[in-house]
C-alpha cells in the first residue's frame, strides 16, 4: 500500500451501519453467536456445518486430524465428489431447470446454461477425459479465456478426480510450460482464442509454442473453438473439444473422491524462485466455498445473481466465480471481455442486462471505473444490487465511497474481503447485514477463522500495526506446495512455529474496536492490480535478457493498479535506443503482460549493505519519489543514490 493511502487508511473514521435484512445474520449478535459456536465446540461446530451443507458419498467420522502439523487433514475418511455437489444434487432436488451460468462473451454474444445442461455437458466433458486416458490423480491444465467451457473442463476434472491447474490465459508460454512440466501434467484444455479488447487473443499459439521443445508428460491438447482464429494443428496430439464431447454419453457416475484428495493445484507468486503451486483439497475447499457465498454475500440461491468478475485464472475465480455459487445452486455470471470494452459501462451493463445482485471485484478496476466518470454507472439501471464485494488489495476509502454511493446507491453494503490463494476462501469480511463497515477495513475474521495481529515475536498486538497470522486451522486451508514441502513449511509455518501459526505476508493493524485494517505485503510480493507478482521473478525475467547484468524490482504507487512495477537494471553493455521497450517486451514474453515494468531506470549501481544485501526500502522511497527515510549510512557508496534518483543519466 502506499504511502498515501496507508495515511488515508489511518484517518478514516467513517462506520456505516449494515442495512436491515431479512437473513440469518441481521446482526452483529448473530456473527458474535456463530463465532461462539466454534469456541464452544470448534471441531463439532465444523462437523455440523459440513454435514449439513454438503453431499458425502462417504459420511465422515473424523473432523480434523491435526496428528503432524502443519500438514492438517481435514473430513478425512468421508468421501466426496465436488462436482455432484455443485450439479447432481441440484438436479436431483428438483432445480434442473434454474441458470446455473450467464455468460455473456466480449462481442455481446450470451448463454445461459441451466443446471441439468450443464451436468449433461460435464458429463461429456468427464467422459472425453476419460477417452482421453486421463484418470484420477492425474494433472490437467486449463488455458482458456473466461468461457462457460472453462468452467466445465473445471467441474469434469472434479468429477473423475483429475487435479485441475488452471493457467490464467493472458500467462506467456513460457509461464505456461514452467506449470505444465512442475505439474507434470498429460493434457492441456485450451481455446483457439478468446476475445479481448475487440480483437480476437490466440491462446493455442502459446500452447504450441510451451510444447515446442517436447514435453515429456504431456500427451493431449483438447481445444475449443471459440475465436475461429487460424491455428496449428498437431495431429494425434491436438483434439477438437466438440467433436470429442458430442460423440460422448451425457451421463457419466462422479467418481468417488476421497475428502482430501487434491481439487486443484493454482500457481502463485511469492518473495523467493518460481511461482508455486498450491494445493487445494476437495471436502474442506468445498465447504468453505460454500459457506463464504451465505455468510459474505448473504447469498440467495433462488433469487440472486451473483457475479464475481475475476478470471477463473486466479483463486477468486475458482471459489467465487464456480465452485461457491454452484455449490449453492445458484446462477453466475462469467463474462469474456475487459471492463473497458466498447466503453467503461460494460460491467455496468451486463449488472443491468442480466439482473446482478451481487457484485464482487477489485479495487483496481472500482479505481480505473470511477475515474472513467460518474456518466458510465448512471446510464445504466443498477437497482436490481444488493450486496457488493472488493478483493484482492487494500480498498482506498475514496474508491469505498464512490463504490458504495455510486454503484450501490448508499443502499448496498460494501464487503471488503481479505484472503489469499493459500486460504481458498474468506478469512476477514464483514457479514453484509450484520457488520457495522469502515471504509478500507476487512473488519473481522468470518466465523470459524482464528486470525491475531502479532509482533515478530508472535506475540499478539491488541492494538495497533503487526503481522497477520491465522492462529487455527481452517478446511479449505492449502494441503501443502506441489512437491516441496519444504518450501511449504519455510515459507508459512515457520516464523511462528512454536506457535503454530500461519503467516499470511500481510501487515494488518487493528483498531480500538478491534477491526483488521491491511496494510499490504511485507515480503517482496507484489501486488498489481490485485495481481500478485514477485519481484524475484520479474528480476530473473530481466536478468535473462543478454544485456542485463543486475537488477533489483519494488513497487511504486499507481493511483488505478494500486502497485506499479520499477525496475532498476545494470546493464552489460551501454544503453541502447529501444532497449526499454525490448527489455519490456522480454518480460512479457517471459512471464505476461501483466509483469512488464511501468518505469525501468538503468543504472550502474545498485544501493547494497557492506554485507551485499540490496536495500529495497532505499529503492522503493526511490520509486516513489519520496523522501528517503532509510538508514544510508551501511551504503557502500553513497554516490549510488543520486544516480538511482535519475540525477545522473548513465
Ligand atoms: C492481498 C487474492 C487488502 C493481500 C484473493 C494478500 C488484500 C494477497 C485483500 C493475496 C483485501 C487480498 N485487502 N489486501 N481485501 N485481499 N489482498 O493470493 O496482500 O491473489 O496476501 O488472493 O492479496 O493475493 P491472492
Amino acid at each position: 500500500m502506499s504511502q498515501e493511502n496507508i495515511e488515508s487508511v489511518l484517518d478514516e473514521t467513517r462506520v456505516f451501519e449494515p442495512p436491515q435484512s431479512d437473513t440469518s445474520f441481521s446482526s452483529i449478535a448473530d456473527w458474535q453467536r456463530a463465532c461462539d459456536n466454534f469456541e464452544a465446540d470448534f471441531e463439532g461446530t465444523w462437523g455440523d456445518l459440513a454435514r449439513q451443507n454438503l453431499t458425502w458419498q462417504k459420511p465422515f467420522h473424523t473432523v480434523l486430524n491435526s496428528d503432524k502439523p502443519p500438514f492438517y487433514r481435514w473430513f478425512e475418511d468421508g468421501n466426496i465428489n465436488l462436482s455432484e455437489n455443485c450439479l447432481d444434487r441440484h438436479v436431483n432436488n428438483g432445480l434442473g431447470e434454474r441458470t446455473a451460468i450467464i455468460w455473456e462473451g466480449e462481442p455481446g454474444d450470451v448463454r445461459h446454461i441451466s443446471y441439468q445442461q450443464l451436468l449433461a455437458e460435464v458429463c461429456q466433458a468427464a467422459n472425453s477425459l476419460k477417452t482421453l486416458g486421463v484418470v484420477k490423480g492425474d494433472r490437467v491444465i486449463i488455458y482458456m479465456p473466461m468461457i462457460p467451457e472453462a468452467a466445465v473442463a473445471m467441474l469434469a476434472c472434479a468429477r473423475i478426480g483429475a487435479t485441475h491447474s488452471v493457467v490464467f490465459g493472458a500467462f506467456s508460454a513460457q509461464a505456461l510450460r514452467d506449470r505444465v512440466e512442475d505439474a507434470a501434467a498429460t493434457l492441456i484444455i485450451t481455446a483457439d482464442g478468446g476475445y479481448r479488447r475487440g480483437a480476437v487473443h490466440s491462446l493455442k499459439n502459446s500452447v504450441d509454442e510451451a510444447l515446442s521443445q517436447g514435453c515429456p508428460s504431456l500427451k493431449h491438447v483438447l481445444v475449443v473453438k471459440r475465436g475461429q482464429n487460424d491455428v496449428n494443428w498437431v495431429d494425434n496430439r491436438d483434439i477438437d473439444w466438440t467433436t470429442l464431447l458430442t460423440q460422448q454419453a451425457t451421463t457419466c457416475p462422479p467418481e468417488t473422491i476421497a475428502s482430501e484428495h487434491p481439487l486443484f493445484i493454482l500457481y502463485t507468486s511469492g518473495s523467493t524462485g518460481k511461482p508455486k503451486g498450491i494445493v487445494h483439497s476437495t471436502g474442506g475447499y468445498l465447504l468453505w466455498a460454500h459457506l463464504t457465498m451465505l455468510y459474505s454475500f448473504d447469498f440467495k440461491p433462488a433469487s440472486d445473481v451473483f457475479w464475481c468478475t475475476a478470471d477463473v485464472g486466479w483463486i477468486t475465480g475458482h471459489t467465487y466465480s464456480v465452485y461457491g455459487p454452484l455449490s449453492n445452486g445458484g446462477t453466475t455470471v462469467m463474462y469474456e471481455g475487459v471492463p473497458t470494452y466498447p466503453d467503461a459501462g460494460r460491467l455496468w451493463k451486463i449488472c443491468q442486462d442480466h439482473k446482478v445482485s451481487i457484485f464482487y471485484t477489485a479495487p483496481t478496476a472500482i479505481r480505473a471505473l470511477n475515474k472513467a466518470g460518474d456518466q458510465y454507472p448512471n446510464a445504466y439501471d443498477l437497482s436490481k444490487l444488493r450486496v457488493l464485494g472488493t478483493v484482492g488489495e487494500p480498498i482506498n476509502p475514496e474508491a469505498w465511497m464512490w463504490y458504495y454511493k455510486v454503484i450501490g446507491g448508499e443502499r448496498c453494503p460494501v464487503v471488503d474481503t481479505w484472503w489469499q490463494t493459500e486460504t481458498g476462501g474468506h478469512m476477514l469480511a464483514p457479514m453484509p447485514f450484520a457488520t457495522p463497515t469502515k471504509p478500507g477495513s476487512a473488519t473481522h475474521a468470518l466465523p470459524g477463522i482464528a486470525t491475531e495481529i502479532v509482533d515478530a515475536q508472535g506475540d499478539v498486538v491488541q492494538k495497533g500495526g503487526g503481522l497477520l497470522v491465522i492462529t487455527k486451522p481452517w478446511p479449505s486451508m492449502l494441503r501443502g506446495i506441489w512437491g516441496d514441502e519444504v518450501r511449504f513449511i519455510e515459507t508459512y509455518w515457520q516464523k511462528f512455529a512454536d506457535k503454530g501459526y500461519y503467516f499470511a505476508g500481510d501487515g494488518a493493524r487493528k483498531d480500538e474496536d478491534g477491526y483488521f485494517w491491511i496494510m499490504g505485503r511485507v515480503d517482496d510480493v507484489l501486488n498489481v492490480s490485485g495481481h500478485r507478482l514477485g519481484t524475484m521473478e520479474i528480476e530473473s525475467a530481466l536478468v535473462s535478457h543478454d544485456a542485463v547484468a543486475e537488477a533489483a524490482v519494488v513497487g511504486c504507487p499507481d493511483d488505478i493498479k494500486g502497485e506499479g512495477i520499477f525496475a532498476f537494471v545494470i546493464l552489460k553493455t551501454a544503453v541502447t535506443e529501444g532497449l526499454e521497450q525490448e527489455l519490456r517486451a522480454h518480460v512479457t514474453k517471459t512471464i505476461g503482460a501483466i509483469a512488464k515494468p511501468d518505469v525501468i531506470r538503468f543504472t550502474e549501481n545498485l544501493p547494497k549493505t557492506r554485507s551485499g544485501k540490496i536495500m529495497r526500502r532505499l529503492l522503493r522511497d526511490i520509486a516513489a519519489g519520496r523522501e528517503i527515510t532509510s538508514d544510508i549510512s551501511t551504503l557502500e557508496d553513497q554516490a549510488v543514490v543520486a544516480q538511482l534518483q535519475g540525477k545522473t543519466v548513465s
